[in-house]
This record gives C-alpha cells, sequence and structure tokens, in this order.
C-alpha cells in the first residue's frame, strides 16, 4: 500500500518507519526542510531505543522515504495518515489547527479513493470536523471523490515505542465506513497474521479510546501515590500493599509504581484535554481535576522531604539523578526535574544534575544548570541526592556504595528504586 504519514515527530517518524517494516511504500511529511534533509540522511531529532535501526533498514530498502509535505505526496496515497501534534491551548484543550491543515491539504490534493486517518490524538467530533473540511475542498475544486476519515490512535510508550509499534497489543480503528475496513485488514496485515486484535469501532469510540486509555492509566497512578501517602503515616509498606492487590487479576501488577508522579507528552496533557472537551460536550469530570492535582501534589511532596530532611536547601549541594521524564529517553517534557530544579534554584541551593541521555537540552529551560559527566562523579561533596527517573545505572549502585561517595547522607529516591530507602526517604 501507498502509505503517507503528516508529521515528522515523535508517533509520525516511528509509525512510518513500522508501516515500512510491514511491507508498504511509505512517506513521511514534514513542514520543517531541515528534519527532512537530517532523516533522509539518518539522523533522528531524539533518542528511541531501536529506532534508528529501524528507520535505516526502511530507507536502505526504499520502502521509506521522508519529504516535504507536498501535495504529491498526498495524491496517489491510499492511506494519508495524520501524525501532527496537537499542544495544548491555554484553558487545557487540544489545538487541532494542525489536524485541521492536513485535512484540508488532503481534500485539496487526493485524486483517488483513499482513506485520511487520525493518529494523532484528538477529542471525539474532530474526524467529523475533517469531514467537513475535506467534503468543502472537494466542493472547491468541484470533486467527488470517495473517501472517509477515520481514527486509528497510537498507544506507543516512549523508550518502549518500536516494540509498541511492531507488536502492538490491539489496534484501534474507528472507521464508519465499512467499504474502508479492508483498507486497515491490508495496512496491518502483517499484525492480523500474528493474531494481534485490531478492534473497529465507531470513530467517535475510537477517538475517546485514547483519552480514557491515558486518562486511566494516570488515574491508576495517581491512586496508588494516594495510597502510599496514606501508608506512610499509617505504617504500611506501599510496595507490600501493590504486591497484594496486584495479584489480582481485575487490578494488575502494573501501572502501580509510587513515587514523584507521571510526566511526559501525554498523560498530563491528555487528562486536561479530556477534562476540557469534557466540559465542552457538558460534562464536568469529578475524577480527573482531583488526578490531575494529586499528580501536582506528588513532586511538592518529595521536594518537601528534602527540604525538610536538609533543614532548607539554601546553601547546600543537591544532585539530581535522572531529568528525563523516565528512562530510556531524552524527553524532558513535564518531568518532575523542572520542578525540582526550578524550585531548587529559586531557594538557592548549588545544584548539579546526571541523566544518562538528557544533555544539552537541559539547557534550553535551565541555561545555567551544572551537568556532571558521571552518575559517580556528581556525587562529590553532595549533601542530597534526588533520583528522578529511574535509569538501570542508577538502581545498580546500592545506597552504602553511594553515601560513600558523598559528603551528607540524605537520599530522595523518587522512584522506588531502592529496598532499603522506606517512603522515598533516607537521611
Ligand atoms: C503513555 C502511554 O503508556 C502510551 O500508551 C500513550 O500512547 C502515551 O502515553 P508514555 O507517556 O510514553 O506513554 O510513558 P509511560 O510509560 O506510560 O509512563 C508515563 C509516566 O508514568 C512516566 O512519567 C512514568 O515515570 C510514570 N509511571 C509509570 C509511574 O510513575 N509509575 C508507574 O508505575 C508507571
Amino acid at each position: 500500500m501507498k502509505v503517507t504519514v503528516m508529521g515528522a515527530g515523535w508517533v509520525g517518524i516511528v509509525s512510518a518507519a513500522a508501516f515500512a517494516r510491514f511491507g508498504h511504500e511509505v512517506v513521511c511529511t514534514d513542514i520543517r526542510d531541515e528534519r527532512i534533509v537530517a532523516l533522509n540522511s539518518g539522523d533522528l531529532p531524539f533518542f528511541e531505543p531501536g529506532l534508528f535501526e529501524l528507520v535505516a533498514e526502511g530507507l536502505a530498502s526504499g520502502r521509506l522515504q521522508f519529504s516535504l509535505g507536498t501535495d504529491e505526496t498526498i495524491r496517489e496515497a491510499d492511506v494519508v495518515m495524520c501524525a501532527v501534534g496537537t499542544p495544548p491551548t491555554a484553558n487545557g484543550s487540544a489545538d487541532l489547527s494542525a489536524v485541521f491543515e492536513c485535512a484540508r491539504q488532503f481534500g485539496r490534493a487526493s485524486v483517488k479513493k483513499s482513506v485520511f486517518v487520525i493518529k494523532s490524538t484528538v477529542p471525539a467530533g474532530t474526524a467529523q470536523r475533517c469531514k467537513e473540511i475535506i467534503e468543502e475542498e472537494q466542493r472547491l475544486r468541484q470533486t467527488n471523490l470517495s473517501f472517509s476519515v477515520a481514527s486509528n490512535p497510537e498507544f506507543l510508550a516512549e523508550g518502549n515505542a518500536v516494540r509498541d509499534a511492531l507488536t502492538p497489543e490491539r489496534v484501534v480503528v474507528g472507521c464508519d465506513s465499512e467499504r474502508y475496513f479492508n483498507f486497515f485488514e491490508e495496512l496491518y496485515a502483517p499484525l492480523i497474521a500474528q493474531n494481534i486484535p485490531v478492534v473497529f469501532m465507531s470513530v467517535a469510540s475510537s477517538e475517546l479510546t485514547k483519552y480514557a486509555a491515558n486518562a486511566f492509566l494516570a488515574t491508576k497512578l495517581s491512586f496508588i501515590n494516594e495510597i502510599a501517602n496514606y501508608a506512610e503515616i499509617v505504617g504500611a509498606d506501599p510496595r507490600e500493599v501493590v504486591k497484594g492487590i496486584g495479584l489480582d487479576s481485575r487490578i494488575g501488577p502494573k501501572f502501580l509504581r509510587p513515587g514523584v508522579g507521571y510526566g511526559g507528552s501525554c498523560f498530563p496533557k491528555d487528562v486536561r484535554a479530556l477534562i476540557a472537551s469534557g466540559n465542552e460536550a457538558g460534562y464536568r469530570f469529578r475524577i480527573l481535576p482531583e488526578v490531575d492535582r494529586v499528580n501536582t501534589f506528588q513532586r511538592v511532596r518529595y521536594y518537601e522531604k528534602l527540604s525538610g530532611a536538609l533543614g532548607g536547601v539554601k546553601g547546600r549541594r543537591i544532585v539530581i539523578w535522572g531529568l528525563s521524564y523516565k528512562p530510556e529517553t531524552d524527553d524532558i517534557r513535564e518531568s518532575p526535574a523542572l520542578y525540582f530544579i526550578d524550585r531548587l534554584q529559586q531557594e538557592g541551593a548549588d545544584i548539579v544534575a546526571y541523566d544518562p541521555r538528557v544533555k544539552e537540552s537541559i539547557h534550553s529551560v535551565f541555561p545555567a544548570l551544572a551537568l556532571a559527566p558521571s552518575a559517580e562523579e556528581s556525587l562529590k561533596g553532595a549533601d542530597a541526592l534526588v533520583l528522578l527517573t529511574e535509569w538501570e545505572e542508577f538502581s545498580k549502585l546500592t545506597v552504602a556504595e553511594i553515601r560513600a561517595k558523598m559528603l551528607g547522607s540524605v537520599i530522595v529516591d523518587g522512584r522506588g528504586v531502592w529496598k532499603e530507602i522506606q517512603n522515598g526517604l533516607i537521611t
């Protein structure tokens, strides 16, 4: 199949490279010239395990290309997939202007029966608006081509995206016209052959499924964080509680690790966007605003553990381990580290940070932040260590080994890495 993926961001590149592996002819487009030039020579704009190899394989086979988003890239495509960003607006709702621009271009350029697929995370009702835009464009050029607008959300977790794209647990397709189901059966044929479920549903259900999945996982995290906070007061060990409830198959063991809370480009944004689209539709979510509040509160709580243990952070040398919002990515969006560094700077601490992947990019937010060349090096003269991302290299060191290299002894474990540390703090 000929597939055009609009948007060479994280979702677009991963999806395009996966479709090329599935055997399709894929063009991934963007409006940024320098990005396209870099991608065609195999340079990725971010780190994602296994993606470099997958993209290189696609480029070498000739099945994957990167191109500026011209009308030609749309014309002959069977499937045009929209994977552009939907950043938050001031009230938390998703900014859909880039999605609508893609729909407009599809309506203007397409010359054959094809399907416009929304992979970007968008509120229910967006596909319907795209359909109207495409119809309007077709009217303007006096054509009446057969097309469908479908929703096919991604469930890619950063750090694991290549595996999630090549062997997902399920594929969700929202398509209101059965006449277009065969497009998806062909697109995902290699997955169907492996018995991976491709679930067809209405477009609106599919749009909501993406938000519901992320909001549910975020709720699970805020729930376990509240249980952990309470456990601390009554002398229970949250890790034991997690084991006890996680063995119940109705609950499951995953996404129950308490700590400084979730970050990243999805959970915070999607929870707020779902609240905003609920409000627009006349439904006020009760749980979700609390999920967001609990999450915001977690980082404050852990910060106060640090500051309380040191009797104030002014003039103290504080080491931050982990700047990305989770391991195996260099993404710092909504990372708890940003909150810590900002507040530590305001309160006059002497900060040094180390992250195995995040280097200069942190200087766009904190230009003067000192970065250590290694984890061990960072500990010299440290009054306290704060772990905010559970990179594997950190957990390989024991608390005793770490303390032996520090000046002080305070460790805040924001991710529950070390068994010896109860409730995230050892003094
Ligand atoms: C998430 C969804 O998992 C993915 O399906 C969706 O498409 C995009 O959003 P991502 O944000 O990349 O993916 O990471 P994920 O692994 O889900 O973690 C999200 C956040 O939750 C991270 O900050 C992580 O540190 C935190 N987390 C996760 C916990 O605090 N505890 C846990 O037990 C699990």
